[in-house]
């Protein structure tokens, strides 16, 4: 194929898979099948990347994000990006509508928007090509997250029809899916990583993730409400919408004209309950002013427009009858307390659970068992008790109390000055805990062991087959193979599997072997400093806290972990079984200490390097990678598009600006 055929081709094969793309996102309609999908993108992503001068960061190839570790780039928001002033009552619409009718006798007419819970974002497009998308920050400052915005599938890259302006803003909500916030807290629960309370937290946290492959595995999508820009098609706000829709927006098909206040309220009204069968978050209602002559005749105050408002539902609440209450011991010993009620409906599902989160809540509650109590549903998972009726109250009703004894292994529960949560302190000898060690160990991001989860911990476990991490190199097949749900297969997985995280880098082992706080960040520079466990085990307090980045805590930790016998005796057997205990030849060979002492910041993208391979350098020569700047900022790592914020700091005090190439010549 010529050069100008493979072009074509590329070309076609991008517009395909765009369409596809949409029907698939947008209509659900897909017209061909998943497998037919990807090998499309494959034969697009090999033309891509035999012919690299057709690269394209639009490409749909791109979706798939990058494992490139960016920090984000502060923007100036071309429109300042207002929020909403909020009411919660028919009355104070009511209101706003009287104060616009007093600035104009004119005729207009409302637009009711469902209030989408997510996070906002605005995206800036050039002749039809998604430039940039920048959350609304301090709202005159945005983060420039355009890597992870082009993981989502349902927002346009290339835009689709004709009509469009040469230069505009959108901005709506970015928004993760119940369905797929119910997979990533399952997920998440299987690595013992913390869970997101809630939809908002999870889209904001992921929009914010610093790896757009992260992003691009959660499935997130955005709804769109507000267009910006000079010479806009209409004057109408919900005509600009639809134009929108039609060059690849996705656009809340739920969005309403209304001649008057009575059928904004009645609107309020019909989604009071119907917004929970939406398969995305809703928090309220936005009304908005149809006409942009008018909007813009009423302006804005500093804050908030002046014709539009948010009217914001109140969180659900029921009342049901405190059945009993359970403790619950998770994998780092913290109990919690959770109330166990007469099944009650609220906000469309049976709740029979809340949350009591601590012995304080408990507490302010004066709760006692058979109480009638209020329970209420935010964005939470678990729903939660806002309080008792103390009417309702049997006169010989018990209190409760938080329990003094572990509930799974007895020992006397401990609570730490300043802390609202109880733990079990028998770290080593609480079940719970120490399948919880053993479940963090085999995770994603530690070992990575293939075929074994929490249920097959939960197994050999019960079966007595493993008390702690080290045993699981000791099980053999048939010990595995003739448990419940596994067989010969299954085996063969997990002992592969265990057989390959012999040879997972001694950072990894480090973070698995589960010291309290010592997470992945601090397990990668212990390891880079100190080189080998036994330097880890040996190390003085002051050694440790000498080391950038640790401090008393993480040290005394360490040091706590390193001091108990059998710790040490647990390490030894791994190690015997062929683990990673010292740093890999390859991190070895290009460690010096040449930057020694410094702090760099890296802004910008660069030619030769990539910013995680910058950032690995600045580390083996013994400097400091830093993500923020400030007066203990030794040297500014630009590359080109440096943002300007970031630029001006830097100047503004006297921070040594260097080029790619002046960072080789300082470690070569
Ligand atoms: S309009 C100047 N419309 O609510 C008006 N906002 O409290 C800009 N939101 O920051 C906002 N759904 O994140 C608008 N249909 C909708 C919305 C919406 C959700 C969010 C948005 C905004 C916040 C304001």
């Amino acid at each position: 194929m010529s050069k100008e055929n493979i072009h074509q081709r590329i070309i076609e094969l991008r517009s395909a898979l765009e369409d596809h793309n949409y029907r698939y996102y947008h209509s659900s309609q897909p017209v061909i099948s998943d497998l037919e999908f990807d090998m499309l993108m494959k034969d697009l992503e090999k033309l891509e990347t035999e012919n690299p001068e057709f690269f394209d960061p639009n490409s749909p190839t791109q979706r798939v994000g990058s494992d490139l570790n960016k920090e984000f780039e502060q923007v100036r928001h071309q429109y300042s990006m207002l929020s909403l002033s909020n009411s919660y009552s028919e009355e104070e619409l009511r209101d706003f509508d009287q104060k616009i009718r007093k600035l104009t006798d004119q005729k207009f007419e409302y637009v009711c928007e469902l209030k989408y819970d997510g996070t906002s974002i605005s995206l800036r497009y050039k002749n039809g090509l998604l430039e940039k998308a920048i959350t609304r920050g301090d709202g005159t400052f945005g983060d420039d997250v355009t890597a992870n915005v082009r993981t989502i599938r349902s927002i346009p890259l290339n835009l689709k029809g004709i009509g469009f302006l040469g230069e505009f803003e959108i901005r709506g909500e970015i928004l993760l899916p119940f369905s797929e916030f119910e997979r990533i807290n399952n997920e998440r629960e299987e690595l013992g990583e913390q869970l997101f309370a809630n939809v908002r937290n999870a889209a904001s946290g992921t929009l914010k993730s610093q790896k757009s492959l992260v992003v691009a595995e959660r499935n997130l999508d955005a709804y769109f409400y507000y267009l910006l820009g000079e010479n806009l098609p209409e004057d109408g706000h919900l005509e600009n919408l639809e134009a929108a829709r039609k060059w690849g927006f996705k656009i809340s098909p739920d969005t309403e004209k209304c001649q008057n206040m009575d059928e904004v309220i009645a609107f309020i009204r019909k989604w009071n309950t119907k917004r929970f069968e939406l398969p995305v978050a809703t928090d309220g209602i936005v009304i908005k002013v149809n006409s942009l002559s008018l909007q813009q005749y009423l302006g804005t105050t500093a804050k908030s427009p002046r014709w539009a408002i948010a009217y914001k539902y109140k969180a659900e609440q029921a009342s049901t009858i405190l059945q009993s209450v359970a403790f619950q011991v998770g994998r780092t010993g913290a109990v919690t307390p959770v109330a166990n009620l007469e099944p009650v409906l609220l906000a469309g599902t049976t709740v029979k659970r809340a949350s009591l989160h601590n012995a304080d809540i408990i507490r302010n509650l004066d709760l006692h068992f058979g109480d009638t109590v209020f329970v209420e549903k935010g964005g939470e998972i678990i729903p939660k008790i806002t309080g008792a009726d103390p009417n309702f109250r049997h006169p010989m009703a018990q209190p409760v109390e938080f329990i003094t004894d572990c509930p799974e292994c007895g020992t006397a529960l401990i609570r730490k000055e300043g802390e609202a949560a109880h733990y079990c302190p028998n770290e080593d000898g609480c079940p719970p805990q120490i399948k919880g060690k053993m479940e963090h160990f085999i995770g994603r991001k530690a070992m990575n062991i293939d075929g074994l989860g929490t249920e097959t911990i939960d197994l050999l476990y019960n079966e007595g087959l493993i008390r702690n991490i080290a045993d699981l190199y000791d099980l053999r097949k048939e010990q595995i193979s003739r448990l419940e749900r596994l067989g010969d297969k299954s085996a063969d997985r997990i002992l592969k599997s265990l057989e390959v995280s012999r040879q997972v880098p001694f950072e990894k082992v480090l973070f698995a072997l589960g010291i309290r706080f010592v997470g992945e960040t601090v397990a990668k520079i212990l390891a880079h400093r100190l080189i080998n466990i036994e330097n880890i085990e040996l190390a003085s307090l002051e050694e440790l806290t000498n080391i950038d980045e640790i401090g008393g805590r993480i040290a005394e930790s360490v040091q706590a972990y390193f001091s108990k016998p059998e710790n040490i005796q647990l390490v030894e057997r791994l190690k015997q079984n062929g683990l990673q205990m010292r740093l890999d030849e390859a991190s070895l060979a290009n460690r010096s200490e040449k930057l020694k002492g410094l702090s760099i910041i890296i802004s910008g993208t660069f030619e030769k390097n990539s910013r995680d391979d910058l950032k690995k350098m600045i580390e083996q020569n013994g400097g400091k990678n830093v993500s923020s700047i400030s007066n203990n900022t030794s040297y500014l790592l630009a590359g080109n598009n440096i943002g300007p914020s970031k630029l001006e700091k830097a100047k503004k005090l006297k921070i040594p600006i260097i080029s790619e190439e002046d960072f080789q010549k300082m470690i070569d």
